[in-house]
C-alpha cells in the first residue's frame, strides 16, 4: 500500500479499535496524515476515554507515520466538525473521511426503548452526516475533489434483534448514495463498505458468521479514498477476509397495471400473487429452519 495516499489528509472515526484502527493504520502506511477520531467508549457507548485514540496515534508514529488523536463524540455536529477541522488546522486541507464509529444496543423491537433506538441511530447514521457535511463543505471549496467512505453492514437488509442498527445501516447507504449524487460535480466520491471482521462488536453474534480480520478491510478503504478510485461512486462493497463483493443497486423488479384507472383491494388480491408477486427475504428461510428445529427439539 506504500504511498497510495501520499500527502492526503484523512479523518477516520471510530479509529481507536477494531476495523477503524486497522483502516487508520492502513491509511497512514499508505502515506496519509490521519485524524484518529475516537470517543473511546464501551460497546454500548458509555465511559468515554481518550486512551484508545492516543494509543493508535502512538502506533502510527512508531511506524513512522503522521497522526493526531481526537476524542470527540462524532454523533454531535461539534464532534464531526472538530474531526474535520483538526485535519484542516494541522495539515491545511481535508481529502477524505471514513466513518467507522459505532455502538450496539441489541433488543427485540417490542422490548427496545426509545433511548436504545435513538442512541444507535445517532452514533451510526448521524455520525456519518456530521462528518460528511463538514468534510464535503470544505472539500467543495478546496476544488481538489475528495472521498467519503461510510461503513454499513449486511444487517441493513433486516436484523431480528437489531432494528435500530439495521435501520441506521440502511440509512447510511441512502445517505452515502445521496452524497455521491450531490457531490459528483465537485469530484467527490462516496461509497459504503459492509465489512465482517472479528472484533469486540462481532464476538457475541449468536450464530455462525463469515468473518475475516479487521486488517482485511483496510486495503479497500485505502483504494476508495485514493485518486485511482475517484470515478467509483454510489457503490456498496462487502469485504470479508479475501472476498470483496459489490451489491446490486436497488430497483423495482416487476410491475402490474390497473385494468381501469385505479386498483381495488379485490383486484389486487386477484392479480398480485400471480403477477408482481413477492421477493423472498434471504433470512426468512433461516428463521423457518430454526423454528422447525425448535419444534422438533420440543417434540423429542
Ligand atoms: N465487526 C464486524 O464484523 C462488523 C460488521 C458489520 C459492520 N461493522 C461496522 O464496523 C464499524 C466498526 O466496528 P468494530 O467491529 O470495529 O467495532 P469496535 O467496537 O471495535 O469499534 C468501534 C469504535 O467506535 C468508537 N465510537 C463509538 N461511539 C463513538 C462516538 N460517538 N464518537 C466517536 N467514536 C465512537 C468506539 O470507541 C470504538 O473504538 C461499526 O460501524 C460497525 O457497525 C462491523
Amino acid at each position: 500500500m506504500t504511498a497510495y495516499l501520499q500527502g492526503k489528509n484523512i479523518v477516520v472515526t471510530g479509529a481507536g479499535n477494531g476495523i477503524g484502527r486497522a483502516i487508520a493504520l492502513g491509511c497512514a502506511a499508505a502515506g496519509a496524515n490521519v485524524v484518529v477520531a475516537d470517543y473511546g467508549v464501551s460497546l454500548a457507548g458509555s465511559d468515554p476515554s481518550s486512551e484508545v485514540a492516543d494509543a493508535v496515534v502512538a502506533e502510527i508514529e512508531a511506524a513512522g507515520g503522521t497522526a493526531l488523536a481526537l476524542a470527540s463524540d462524532i454523533s454531535t455536529m461539534e464532534g464531526g466538525s472538530a474531526a474535520v477541522q483538526a485535519a484542516v488546522d494541522t495539515w491545511g486541507s481535508i481529502d477524505g473521511a471514513v466513518c467507522v464509529a459505532g455502538i450496539l444496543r441489541e433488543r427485540m423491537i417490542f422490548n427496545m426503548t426509545e433511548e436504545e433506538f435513538d442512541d444507535v441511530i445517532r452514533v451510526h447514521l448521524k455520525g456519518h452526516f456530521t462528518v460528511y457535511k463538514h468534510a464535503s463543505a470544505i472539500m467543495r471549496k478546496q476544488e481538489t475533489g475528495g472521498s467519503l467512505v461510510g461503513i454499513t453492514s449486511g444487517a441493513f437488509t433486516g436484523s431480528t434483534s437489531q432494528c435500530n442498527y439495521s435501520a441506521a445501516k440502511g440509512g447510511i447507504i441512502s445517505l452515502t448514495k445521496s452524497a455521491a449524487l450531490a457531490l459528483k460535480r465537485y469530484g467527490i466520491n462516496a461509497n459504503c463498505i459492509a465489512p465482517s471482521a472479528k472484533t469486540r462488536m462481532s464476538e457475541n453474534v449468536p450464530f455462525e458468521i463469515e468473518a475475516g480480520e479487521p486488517e482485511d478491510v483496510a486495503p479497500l478503504a485505502v483504494y476508495l479514498l485514493s485518486d485511482q478510485a475517484r470515478d467509483i461512486t454510489a457503490q456498496v462493497y462487502t469485504v470479508v477476509g479475501p472476498r470483496i463483493s459489490v451489491w446490486a443497486q436497488f430497483g423495482e423488479v416487476r410491475s402490474m397495471f390497473a385494468p381501469g384507472s385505479s386498483w381495488t383491494p379485490e383486484g389486487i388480491e386477484e392479480a398480485l400473487p400471480r403477477t408482481v408477486g413477492t421477493e423472498e427475504h434471504p433470512t426468512m428461510a433461516m428463521l423457518a429452519a430454526q423454528a422447525a428445529q425448535r419444534q422438533a427439539a420440543q417434540g423429542s
